[in-house]
């Protein structure tokens, strides 16, 4: 009896162990029916979004430079953003977040997907979206996921980043006027890219500066280094995706706080400039670079 037991025991084990050691099921390139499946090929655009028409033009931009580097490949829009989801839902225009669009495409058959982040750095919201994609990518054996990194997620992004900054400011800039950014700014760890970024700005032209709205540097550390530099006049210009609320109230606006108000009171001149980082065919290609890297492994 006691042996049965002990034997029975180590059948169990044995049992067990060999499941575990199970070769894992084929891999995706069968479907169900033992047919290879034909790979389907989907670009997923993630931003955070916004309400503002003009701004939503800007989108437009990336989406024609996307589809000319892919043609035939299907080109989708996430937002991030519930609220301004919610907002759109009411004007009859129907935006996903990119768990309902990963849901779509894969309901639709898509094979692959990526996933390109449109943020500007690696912050929270980019990080929440690569939660859902690997909450996606454990679904299924047939749909392939990868993320695109954001806009300011390397060195090298950084310098591309100034270098395309360039061309940013009016053309009739002089050199006494200087160009302030206005950053979005973070509590996330990956806030640190702006100090990172107004450094490397303020080491090819001393006077441009980038401040945050939300972290750091602060318009008033903004306003020190104006001040120090006595500088008289500042174009004012979103080192965002789009030229949105941010943009038109917090950087433009002409309530007490906005940093148009502060500077002015302060002594410096300024002229706002509605154009969105978006704008720029050299930033929209260090995005483009970022898709590539994903595209290449769906060969
Ligand atoms: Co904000």
């Amino acid at each position: 009896m006691l042996q049965s037991l002990k034997s029975l025991k180590i059948f169990l084990l044995l049992a067990v162990l060999t499941l575990w050691a199970l070769p894992p099921a084929p891999a995706a390139s069968a479907s169900e029916h033992g047919k290879a499946r034909p790979a389907k090929t989907a670009i997923l655009l993630v931003t955070f979004g916004t309400s503002v028409p003009q701004a939503q033009k800007v989108f437009g931009l990336i989406e024609t430079a996307v589809r000319k580097a892919y043609p035939g490949v299907e080109v989708r829009w996430a937002y991030t953003a519930k609220f301004i989801r919610d907002k759109l839902a009411k004007k009859g225009q129907k935006l996903l977040s990119p768990a309902q669009a990963l849901a779509l495409l894969m309901a639709q058959g898509y094979t692959q997907t990526a996933v390109q982040s449109l943020h500007v750095i690696p912050g929270a919201e980019y990080n929440d979206l690569l939660r859902v994609v690997r909450g996606f990518k454990g679904m299924s054996d047939h749909f392939r996921l990868m993320a695109g990194r954001p806009l300011c997620s390397t060195t090298d992004d950084l310098k591309a980043v100034v270098a395309a900054l360039a061309s940013q400011p009016p053309k009739e800039r002089k050199d006494s006027q200087a160009v302030v950014y206005m950053g979005h700014g973070t509590h996330h760890p990956a806030g640190v890219v702006y100090p990172a970024l107004d450094y490397m700005l303020q080491s090819k032209d001393p006077l441009t500066f980038l401040g945050t709205v939300e972290g750091y540097p602060t318009l008033e550390d903004v306003k020190a280094e104006l001040l120090a530099r006595d500088v008289k006049e500042a174009y004012l210009l979103p080192f965002m995706t789009v030229a949105g609320d941010h943009a038109h109230n917090d950087m433009a606006g002409d309530e007490a706080g906005s940093w148009k108000t502060v500077l002015t009171k302060a002594g410096v001149k300024c002229i706002p400039v509605m154009k969105a980082i978006t704008e720029n065919p050299k930033i929209v290609a260090i995005w483009l670079d970022h898709l590539r890297v994903v595209m290449a492994h769906f060969k």
